[in-house]
């Protein structure tokens, strides 16, 4: 249609309504993403409710983790989804039926083993209802047991057919677990653990990511952030602060450990008024 000095209001008009219904949809989706982040600090909080070793945990793992979606050059979508992936591996782990085998010293009996195998599963499960925001995220969760030669669980994933987040969050998780004290053991040292994910190279883990996570520079990084994420020994309590509506949307993920800016320690660490 010709643009006549008659029709240029109602192309005026058709552009701003345009403009207003675009603007009305951003912010529509801006909230959405605003409540699917809230949904993960409280899933979070519900993990150091449940379990503040866990909670712990899960932070070490997404720290390392993401040394090594970094170095692996991941764009930032997949360093997000490595994030979630490594925050909530274990959420299967606070089910009313693990909580007594998890938290008990002795050694793990076959059957209790067996149960225990079961937490990718029930993670998967607890995040199901988050696929639309995080589509990944529960397929990561599901595989982060799986092993590169297709002997692990639940589906005896094999290769690149385990996802990428999971294969990540493997080498992290496991680094973590030899590292860290636990009840029961003493952590060994960093070079221990870099040793013992070689040996899994191409059979536990994906070899490239091995590879990558020991490449000197990349493991000196993983050192550096192993001596900072070892302050975090409580639980994270951050308070979402009030939000202008018509300033940049808070849609930001919070779960590292806020710092002190005389110190720089985490807020964990500074003195808590308790309730008695
Ligand atoms: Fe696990």
């Amino acid at each position: 249609m010709p643009l006549t000095p008659r029709s240029i209001p109602a192309v005026a008009a058709a552009a701003t309504a345009g403009a207003l219904l675009v603007r009305h949809e951003l912010k529509a989706r801006q909230a959405a993403e605003r409540i699917a982040a809230a949904s993960l600090e409280s899933l979070l909080k519900a993990i150091d409710a449940n379990d503040p070793d866990t909670g712990a945990h899960v932070r070490r793992v997404a720290a390392y983790a993401l040394v090594l979606a970094d170095a692996a050059a991941l764009a930032d979508h997949q360093k997000r989804t490595v994030e979630r992936v490594a925050l909530f591996h274990d959420i299967g782990k606070i089910h009313e039926a693990l909580f007594d085998i998890i938290h008990d010293a002795r050694a793990l009996t076959p059957a209790e083993r067996r149960a225990i195998a079961t937490h990718p599963q029930r993670g998967a499960e607890v995040l199901a209802p988050l696929t639309g925001f995080y589509p990944d995220l529960p397929e990561g969760v599901l595989s982060h047991h799986e092993r590169w030669d297709g002997t692990g669980y639940p589906r005896q994933l094999k290769g690149a057919r385990i996802p990428l987040a999971a294969r990540v969050v493997s080498i992290a998780d496991t680094f973590d677990a030899i590292t860290h004290s636990r009840r029961y053991r003493d952590g060994r040292s960093a070079t221990v653990a870099a040793d013992m994910i070689l040996e899994g190279r191409g059979t536990q883990f994906d070899p490239d990511l091995v590879d990558l996570f020991v490449f000197p520079p990349v493991f000196a990084r993983v050192l550096a952030t192993s001596r900072e994420v070892s302050h975090w020994r409580e639980p994270i309590h951050t308070r979402r602060t009030g939000h202008d509506e018509e300033q940049v949307p808070d849609i930001t993920f919070r779960w590292r450990p806020e710092r002190t800016a005389a110190h720089g320690r985490p807020a964990s660490d500074r003195p808590r008024r308790t309730a008695r």
